[in-house]
């Protein structure tokens, strides 16, 4: 079946669902499920990946099996097919993590088509593009929804652009922005090696395919972009220093090499571990922005501290401000995993369609 957008009598938003994987799979869980409770959602008229695109017709999970196990067909960008087939007002959800469609962000919303992103590429990563999309949705009528790519839902984007348009003024951002991070340093006690707790975390669907995507604080460094940006801080990525846990031999490895050198990993973090502990300390991986400058890398900070605490993947951030200068502003809870990070895609849907 091909997908053809179906023609409506009325116009009403309609939806492409971009990303058929953890994250894609879980959003039309989520859509079925809140549909089942009646809630009322634009209609999922298409979902594609980078091989195929299919019709929903009444049955998006029937959809999206079948496109899942597909071939690839032709050489066209499925994205660019479908997209081009909406109109102003319709809604593209972007549960990928390809720099070709986070790179139609901006011209999608300056078309008037919603953008909908668990995908960390449109805002996370160079400045330039950030700021095409604050144009493109400043200038129009479509919204930019991102709150799926940081802290998976939690009121973290939401509470730093409510602060700045309250006149309030941020002065530093610091967190614990990586669920499979916080789950890790959690786990490290010395009773394992690290590789171990790494294995065990990928076991459990808590890292990346290639853990050194987490380990490296990439993923963080989006991350601290993007809020960075909502609070009104122009930040380039080469801005942040960020300090990888990866050594050098291992990241010069084949993906398909890498499980089996894991063990590079041990000694340099027992030495970390051992160093903190000797001093009543914990292990964190942080992210962190203030006056100074911003990085990313590990801490051992005081067992008290705002960021040592919750637990698994828990993310942490503490906001500092005009308003809350004598203590931050806290915010923590389950920021990783597909469930929240598919509710967190469907908010910013409904938020859309019920403005
Ligand atoms: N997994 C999580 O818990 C989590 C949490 C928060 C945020 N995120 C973010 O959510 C996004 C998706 O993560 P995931 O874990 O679901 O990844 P995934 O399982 O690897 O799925 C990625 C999907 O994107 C599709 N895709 C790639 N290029 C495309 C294109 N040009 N057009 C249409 N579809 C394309 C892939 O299609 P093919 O299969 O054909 O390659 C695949 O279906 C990422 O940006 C990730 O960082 C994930």
């Amino acid at each position: 079946m091909s997908a053809v957008l179906r023609p409506l009598e009325q116009p009403q938003a309609r939806l492409v669902l971009l990303g058929t994987g953890t994250v894609g799979s879980a959003f039309v869980a989520r859509y079925q499920a809140l549909q089942q409770r009646q809630l009322s959602l634009p209609s999922l008229q298409v979902v594609a990946n980078s091989r195929i695109a299919l019709a929903c017709e009444d049955a998006p999970d029937a959809a999206l099996s079948r496109a899942r196990n597909a071939q690839r067909q032709g050489d066209t960008p499925i994205h660019r097919q479908e997209v081009g087939r909406l109109r102003a007002g319709d809604i593209v959800v972007d549960a990928t993590a390809s720099e070709a469609v986070a790179a139609d962000h901006a011209p999608w919303l300056a078309q008037g088509i919603h953008v909908v992103t668990a995908n960390k590429l449109g805002n996370g990563t160079a400045l330039a593009r950030a700021q095409q999309i604050g144009t493109a949705s400043a200038a129009g009528e479509a919204r930019y929804g991102d709150a799926a790519t940081v802290g998976a839902g939690l009121p973290l984007l939401r509470s730093i652009r409510a602060l700045v348009a309250g006149g309030d003024h941020v002065h530093a951002i610091e967190g614990v922005l990586s669920g499979s991070l916080a789950w890790l340093f959690d786990r490290y006690d010395g009773s394992q090696p690290f590789s171990a707790c790494v294995r065990e975390a990928a076991a459990a669907g808590y890292t990346e395919p290639d853990p050194r995507i987490d380990l490296s604080g990439e993923d963080v460094r989006r991350k601290l972009l993007i809020l960075a940006r909502a609070a009104g801080v122009p930040l380039e990525a080469d801005q942040i220093s960020v300090d990888s846990l990866v050594p050098a031999a291992l990241a010069a490895l084949d993906a398909a090499d890498v499980d089996a050198a894991l063990s590079l990993l041990d000694a340099p973090l027992a030495e970390r571990l051992q160093q903190a502990q000797s001093q009543g300390l914990k292990l964190c991986f942080v992210g962190r922005l203030d006056g100074q400058g911003a990085s990313v890398g590990l801490r051992a900070l005081p067992q008290g501290h705002a960021l040592a605490g919750g637990s698994g993947t828990d993310n942490r951030v503490a906001i500092h401000s005009d308003r809350y200068n004598t203590q931050p502003l806290l915010i923590q809870g389950p920021g990783a995993g597909a469930e929240v990070t598919a509710a967190a895609l469907l908010d910013d849907v409904l938020n859309i369609v019920n403005r």
